[in-house]
């Protein structure tokens, strides 16, 4: 086999094997925010990515993808069962989001959780060179630090978690919250979304593992562990040409022409999930519609939500739940022809989304919690004129970033009303003034410059730095 010097370790690869509408299988884009940072960044760098290509049974063999390595890692209907619905997005994913919905354990889940990880661990150490970096991402994978470094310790190991990590009272509740934490310190740096995150970490890794630890180091068996707040980002440059492109901009006028021209276009894009506050939002439109202060003829909504984690009961539900609202709010209050939500669950590809971040005069992005939200970057960067409003959530991450969005509490129904409603009305001067402010931060803040931030604190010698950007 041959091996890189820079392995990515996730559970997903970049591109899923999805089921074609006519049955036939079929590669796309893998969904979510992990794949949209990491892919342009890797693009034509000699690297390694190990992952799950999204199906059961042995692994695809798989052409590179844009110059990268395809190391699919084989998962059976029982691993993606127990381990990738059951204790990552079952058991973890709603604890790490605030507990909004409750956090099911299962002892059989961490069976699975302790076997997948081993099997990424050495699919990672069968790919990388003597000396590489391995860089492992996100919840699903804790353990794959741990023991990797047992398998390989010549390896450099970097761990970063795209998703909030909780505060302590909620990590608490794990049962085997210890071996969670030990698996993380297997790497040399670990990095969080938020400072707020590693705080968390240092305060959980003295009290239960009773190690000395601070909101940038934790000393364990003789080693240094690093940790410290690197936001994630996208590629805003390839957004902005992307949103300039005379296609795009053709699309988007055909987009708006296509919605009966309307005043204004509210726009939101969702991985139908539940921490993502989509009936929270439905339900302040649609109260805004029955006050009168928002009429469908002159204002729409597009509501984009695909579908995810199909089989987790909890997604099963939410879906249930958002498709009789949207029902509800088109039944009452639409018309022939003029519906007052445009409800889609197609995924779009990134022109598609270019053209639609264009056409919109506001983005509602309003998560309950989310690590940062990519969507809320991309809106930003695709307003190449100034234009636009960002209706943001307080708990996305990426409202530390940008704080001249309109921020609004998603969980306070009137607040989240009252700030539509600003933005609907605001002047577009103070529109401009905002997204100019936002544009610059994501111009110098982009995924090459997280990229760079975090190999940088993980190689202190700096030669990783030209494997990547
Ligand atoms: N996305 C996409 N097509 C869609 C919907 C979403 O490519 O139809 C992408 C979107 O552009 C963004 C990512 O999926 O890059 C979602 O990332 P985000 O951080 O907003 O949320 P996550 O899904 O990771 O929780
Ligand atoms: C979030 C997670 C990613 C995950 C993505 C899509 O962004 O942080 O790790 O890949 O959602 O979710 P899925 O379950 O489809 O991989």
């Amino acid at each position: 086999m041959r091996q890189s010097s820079l392995v990515v370790v996730a559970n997903r690869l970049p591109i899923d094997d999805s089921v074609a509408p006519d049955g036939a299988c079929e590669w796309r884009r893998s969904p979510g925010g992990l794949v949209s940072a990491l892919h342009p960044l890797l693009r034509q760098t000699p690297a390694t990515w190990v992952g799950w290509a999204g199906g059961t049974g042995p692994a695809p063999s798989l052409a590179d993808v844009d110059g990268v390595r395809m190391h699919t890692v084989p998962l059976t209907a029982e691993d993606v069962r127990d381990h990738y619905e059951g204790f990552a997005n079952a058991t973890l994913w709603p604890l790490y989001h605030d507990a909004v919905e409750q956090p099911v354990y299962h002892r059989r889940w961490w069976e699975a959780y302790q076997r997948v990880n081993r099997r990424f661990a050495e699919a990672a150490a069968d790919a990388a060179e003597p000396g590489a970096v391995v860089w492992v991402q996100d919840y699903h994978l804790q353990l794959v630090p741990g023991l990797l470094r047992e398998l390989r310790p010549d390896l450099r190991i970097g761990f970063f978690l795209h998703v909030p990590f909780p505060p302590p009272e909620l990590f608490m509740q794990l049962p085997r919250r210890a071996e969670l934490l030990r698996g993380m310190l297997g790497a040399d740096l670990i990095g969080f979304q938020r400072a707020q995150a590693a705080h968390n970490f240092a305060q959980l890794v003295a009290h239960v593992l009773d190690v000395p630890a601070d909101d940038r180091r934790i000393a364990l068996d003789g080693r240094e562990v690093r940790i410290g707040a690197f936001p994630v980002s996208i590629d805003t440059t390839e957004m902005a040409a992307l949103a300039t492109r005379p296609d795009v901009v053709a699309r988007a006028a055909r987009l708006r022409r296509d919605l009966g021209d309307p005043t204004h276009v509210i726009l939101s894009v969702d991985r139908m999930d539940y921490t993502k506050g989509i009936e929270q939002r439905l339900k302040a439109y649609s109260e805004l519609i029955a006050d009168g202060h928002v009429k469908v003829r002159d204002t729409v909504l597009v509501q984009v939500a695909v579908p995810s984690r199909e089989r987790v009961a909890q997604y099963q539900v939410l879906r249930d739940r958002v498709e009789r609202e949207v029902g509800r709010i088109n039944g009452e209050f639409g018309r022939v022809g003029e519906p007052a939500i445009h409800y889609l669950t197609q995924p779009f590809d990134r022109a598609e989304l270019a053209a639609l971040y264009r056409m919109a005069d506001i983005m509602a992005v309003t998560p309950l919690r989310d690590g940062m939200n990519l969507v809320a970057k991309e809106y930003v960067a695709a307003r190449v004129d100034d234009t636009g409003a960002l209706l943001l959530s307080e708990f996305a991450g990426s409202a530390a970033e940008l704080p001249e969005a309109f921020l609004v509490n998603p969980h306070d129904l009137d607040g989240l009303k009252l700030t539509l409603m600003d933005a609907l009305q605001a002047d577009p001067a103070d529109l401009t003034g905002r997204m100019r402010a936002m544009r610059a931060h994501l111009s110098r803040h982009d995924i090459h410059a997280w990229a760079r931030s975090y190999l940088a604190a993980l190689d202190s010698s700096g030669s990783l730095l030209t494997r990547v950007t």
